[in-house]
C-alpha cells in the first residue's frame, strides 16, 4: 500500500497527523488522535503483557529529564551523533550519510568517517534534496541528537532530554537489584517517551522527534544465567546476518531460533530467546511474517554500547524499517555509571561453598611516608595498595617503585620495601561483586503502530461497491465493537441498541455506537478504523417469543451471525482474546446476505 494512501486514512480517520498545524506545523512530533491512540494504547498494553507480566518482569516509571552526568557516563554527550550536511544555498540540513546511501551502493555510510562521507559527496555529486544544489565541498559535521535543556532556574545545572528509556533503568540499578533482592537473572521494563532531535524527521512516525520506547533490560550473569531457549527453540525466523549482507548473492537465512543459536548464527542465547519472543509477539498484534525479517548489524553501524545487536525489521512502502533492536550490551551500562555514579552498580554473587584465597595487603608506614613524599604521600600509599592487589611480586626486591598521576603529570617514587609494610593473609571469602551484563530488547511503539497499520490495510469489493479495510488484529483494533440500531424511527430498536451498547461498555469492551446514514455507510465506517465486529438491532431480534437477538458481523468475512443478546458480552470477550468467529457460525444462526468479498 502506498505511504500516500495511509497518512491520508490516518489523518481523516483519526489515527495521527502532524503535530500544532494550528501554528504551521512542527517537524518531528505528531498527535495521536482518538483511533491512534486507542491503537498505541493497544500495542502497548500486549507488549507489557508478553515482556512484563508473562516473563515475570517488573516494570517501572522514570523521569524523561536527567541531568548532564548521566549522559557522560553512558556515552551520549560524545558519541550520540547523527552526521549533518547543510546545504549553502537554502540552509536545510541533511542526513549526510543518508543522503550517500540513496546516490551511491553504500548501505551503512553510518559507519564510514565524516571526511570519507565529505568526499563521497563530492565524488557523486550529491545535490541537497530541498533546492537542488550541489553539496560538494560543505563539511560534514557529528550533531549530537540530545534536546538540551536546564533543570531549574539558571544554567548551573544542564539536563537532558533522555534519547532512549533505558538510561532511566540502568540509573536505578542500585535500588532496583535490591527488590529483585540482588538476585540475578532479573528484567526491568520500561514503556515511554524517548527524544531524539532527528536532523530529518520523516515518513509519518518512522522517524520523530519524540516518540515512544518500550524496552527490556534483562540483568544477567553471563557466566551461569541462560535463558528458557526450549520455549522458543522451535520458532522460525527468517534472519538476514551480517556475512550474507556483505555477500554480493547474500540469502535470508530461515531457520528456527534453537538452531540458530546452535550454530552460532546467533551469538547470544539470550538474543536468540528474545528474537523468537519478539516473532511470536509480532504475530500476535498483526505483523504479516511474509514482510518481516531480522537483519544482524554490520559492525560498522553498531551503537557505542553493544556487542551485538540484531534489528527486527518489516516492510511498508516498499522500504524495510527497523521497528525494534536486540543489542547485548554487556556490561558497559553499568560499569560506566558504576565509575561515573556514587552507588554501587554490582551485586554480589554468592559462592556455593566459601574459597580460601590469598590476598596480598600493604600497610604503609605514613610517618616515613610523610616526611619523604609531602603532599603526595598519599597517592604513594594508594599506589602500593593497587600494586599490591595487581602485582605482589613487585614487593619481593628492597624498593618498590610506583607510579602516581596521569599522562604529563605521571611521576615515579622508589619506596623502601620494610615501609610498605607487605604480607600475604589467606581469607575467607562467601562471594564477589559482579557486574551484570545486560541483554536490551528495545521496541519503538510507534513504528510498530505504522507497521501494523500498513500490513492490515486492505480493499476488496462488498456487495459490489469498493471498500477500504484495516484487518486489524481485535487485540489491538482502536474499538472492539460498533453498536447500530438498523433503523432510528422505532423506539424498540434504539431502546435495545442503546442498552446492548451500555452493557458492552460495562463489561469493559471498548465500543462505538453509530445511528448515522445507511448501515452499509456504518458498516464502511467501521471496517476503515479495523473494528473487528459490527452489532446491529434489527426487528428480527425483538420480535417473537424466544430471546432477544442481535446480528454480528464480522469485519473481514462480512460474514454474519444472529447471537442471543444475554451472549454477546462474552462472546465479543472472547473473540478479543483470539478466538475465531468461525465457532460463533458453528454455533448460532447464519445471517444470510447476498454479500460477496474479493480481495484485491
Ligand atoms: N535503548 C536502545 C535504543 O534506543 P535504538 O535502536 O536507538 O535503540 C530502539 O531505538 C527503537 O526505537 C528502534 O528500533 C525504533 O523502533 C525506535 N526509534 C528510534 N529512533 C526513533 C525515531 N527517531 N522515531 C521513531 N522511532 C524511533
Amino acid at each position: 500500500m502506498a505511504g500516500g494512501a495511509l497518512a491520508e486514512l490516518a489523518k481523516r480517520r483519526g489515527f495521527f497527523f502532524g503535530a500544532n498545524g494550528a501554528y504551521g506545523g512542527t517537524a518531528g512530533f505528531y498527535t495521536f488522535g482518538p483511533q491512534g491512540a486507542a491503537l498505541k494504547r493497544n500495542v502497548e498494553e500486549a507488549w507489557r503483557d508478553r515482556f512484563t507480566r508473562k516473563e515475570g518482569n517488573r516494570e517501572i516509571e522514570a523521569p524523561t529529564v536527567m541531568p548532564e552526568a548521566v549522559f557522560e557516563a553512558s556515552g551520549h554527550l560524545d558519541g550520540f551523533d547523527d552526521m549533518l550536511v547543510e546545504c549553502g544555498e537554502c540552509g536545510e540540513s541533511s542526513r549526510a550519510d543518508h543522503l550517500v546511501e540513496d546516490a551511491t551502493d553504500f548501505e551503512d555510510a553510518e559507519s564510514l568517517s565524516g571526511g570519507a562521507v565529505e568526499d563521497l559527496i563530492h565524488e557523486h555529486d550529491v545535490a541537497c534534496p530541498s533546492c537542488g544544489v550541489a553539496l560538494a565541498g560543505r563539511d560534514v559535521e557529528n550533531f549530537n541528537l540530545m534536546f538540551a535543556t536546564d533543570i531549574g532556574p539558571g544554567d548551573a545545572h544542564p539536563g537532558y532530554l533522555r534519547p532512549e528509556t533505558a538510561q532511566g533503568i540502568f540509573v536505578e540499578f542500585p535500588r532496583l537489584k535490591e527488590y529483585a533482592r540482588g538476585s540475578l537473572p532479573f528484567g526491568i521494563t520500561q514503556i515511554g517517551p524517548a527524544y531524539r532531535n532527528e536532523i530529518s524527521p520523516r515518513g509519518g512516525l518512522l522517524r520523530l522527534r519524540e516518540f515512544t520506547q518500550a524496552e527490556l533490560e534483562q540483568f544477567i550473569d553471563p557466566e551461569t544465567d541462560e535463558p528458557p531457549l526450549d520455549r522458543v527453540a522451535d520458532v522460525d525466523v527468517r534472519l538476514y546476518p551480517a556475512d550474507e549482507q556483505a555477500a554480493a548473492d547474500g540469502e535470508y537465512r530461515d531457520t528456527t531460533v534453537g538452531e540458530a543459536v546452535a550454530d552460532g548464527t546467533i551469538g547470544s542465547a539470550w538474543v536468540g530467546y528474545y528474537l523468537g519472543v519478539a516473532r511470536e509477539w509480532y504475530e500476535r498484534v498483526g505483523v504479516d511474517m511474509d514482510r518481516f525479517r531480522f537483519r544482524q548489524h554490520l559492525a560498522g553501524e553498531r551503537a557505542h554500547y553493544a556487542a551485538d545487536c540484531w534489528d527486527a525489521e518489516s516492510e511498508v512502502g516498499g522500504d524495510w524499517i527497523e521497528i525494534a533492536g536486540f543489542a547485548y550490551r554487556g556490561d558497559y551500562d553499568l560499569s560506566k555509571h558504576g565509575e561515573h555514579g556514587d552507588d554501587a552498580f554490582t551485586v554480589f554473587k554468592r559462592y556455593d561453598e566459601p574459597k580460601t584465597v590469598e590476598r596480598a595487603t600493604v600497610d604503609p608506614d605514613m610517618s616515613v611516608l610523610g616526611p619523604e613524599f609531602g603532599g603526595d604521600a598519599a597517592a604513594v600509599a594508594d599506589a602500593l595498595e593497587t600494586l599490591a592487589g595487581r602485582d605482589p611480586g613487585a614487593f619481593e626486591g628492597e624498593t618498590v617503585t610506583v607510579e602516581i598521576g596521569e599522562g604529563d603529570d605521571a611521576e615515579t617514587h622508589e619506596v623502601d620495601a620494610d615501609v610498605a609494610n607487605f604480607a600475604v593473609e589467606e581469607t575467607t571469602e562467601n562471594g564477589e561483586h559482579i557486574t551484570p551484563h545486560v541483554v536490551e530488547p528495545s521496541f519503538g511503539v510507534g513504528r510498530t503502530v505504522q507497521t501494523l497499520l500498513a500490513h492490515a490495510y486492505e480493499t476488496d469489493e462488498v456487495d459490489g461497491e469498493e471498500r477500504t479495510y484495516l484487518a486489524l488484529e481485535p487485540e489491538v483494533a482502536p474499538r472492539d465493537a460498533a453498536v447500530f440500531p438498523l433503523v432510528t424511527n422505532d423506539d424498540r430498536l434504539v431502546e435495545l441498541a442503546t442498552r446492548v451498547a451500555d452493557d458492552l461498555r460495562a463489561a469493559g469492551l471498548s465500543v462505538a455506537y453509530d445511528d448515522s446514514g445507511s448501515i452499509g455507510r456504518r458498516y464502511r465506517r467501521q471496517d476503515e478504523v479495523g473494528t473487528p465486529f459490527c452489532v446491529t438491532v434489527d426487528r428480527d431480534g425483538i420480535e417473537g417469543d424466544g430471546p432477544e437477538t442481535v446480528t454480528v458481523r464480522e469485519r473481514d468475512s462480512a460474514a454474519q451471525v444472529r447471537v442471543p443478546v444475554g451472549e454477546l458480552a462474552a462472546e465479543l470477550a472472547t473473540l478479543r482474546a483470539g478466538g475465531e468467529f468461525v465457532s460463533l457460525s458453528e454455533r448460532y444462526d447464519s445471517v444470510e446476505t447476498d454479500v460477496e468479498t474479493t480481495t484485491n
